[in-house]
């Protein structure tokens, strides 16, 4: 009898850990939620296949490295913002930059405006070309999974 009840407290432990963890990690707000919804719409239309956004393609195109054509030199996301979201990266000329992952850095992700701003200025600094929808959406999900 007292071995049913202790069983049952601690699968009543076990529950509300598991319900805790969901209520910790982070949302998109409305409106970011809306980015990541017409990404994923522009991404079906590039590619009906797309079922949806993969943190694990996120973390992989975050951490990818190239050469950059005229500058001949290796760049990569994460030469600024570093391997780990959860910490603050550098700029070239040292100026910190605040950890990109929004349950490190609550501001993040929060304002459509400066998510598209950033996402333009860095994906043509990287990449040489404007970040893909599945990309943005992908990297979205990723730093929300953390
Ligand atoms: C040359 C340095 C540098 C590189 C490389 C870089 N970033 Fe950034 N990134 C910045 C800076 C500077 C900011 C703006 C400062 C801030 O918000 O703290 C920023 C901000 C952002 C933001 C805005 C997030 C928000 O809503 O606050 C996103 C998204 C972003 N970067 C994505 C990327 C991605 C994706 C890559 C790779 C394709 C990348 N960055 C590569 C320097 C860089």
């Amino acid at each position: 009898m007292r071995k049913g009840i202790l069983f049952f407290l601690a699968a009543g432990v076990i529950t509300l850990m598991g319900a805790t963890t969901v209520f910790a990690a982070s949302k998109p707000n409305g409106n970011v939620q809306e980015l990541v919804n017409a990404y994923l719409a522009d991404a079906r239309k590039n590619d009906p296949s797309v079922k949806g956004f993969s943190a694990e393609d996120g973390k992989k195109f975050f951490n990818q490295k190239r050469v950059h054509s005229i500058k001949k030199v290796e760049m990569s996301c994460v030469n600024c913002h570093t391997t780990n979201p959860m910490q603050p990266g550098k700029t070239p000329v040292g100026k910190v930059i605040e950890p990109l992952a929004p349950s490190a850095n609550k501001e993040r992700f929060t304002d459509t405006k400066k998510i598209e701003k950033w996402f333009k200025r860095n994906c043509e600094g990287v990449l040489q070309r404007e970040c893909t929808p599945k990309e943005k959406g992908d990297f979205i999900t990723y730093l929300f999974s953390l």
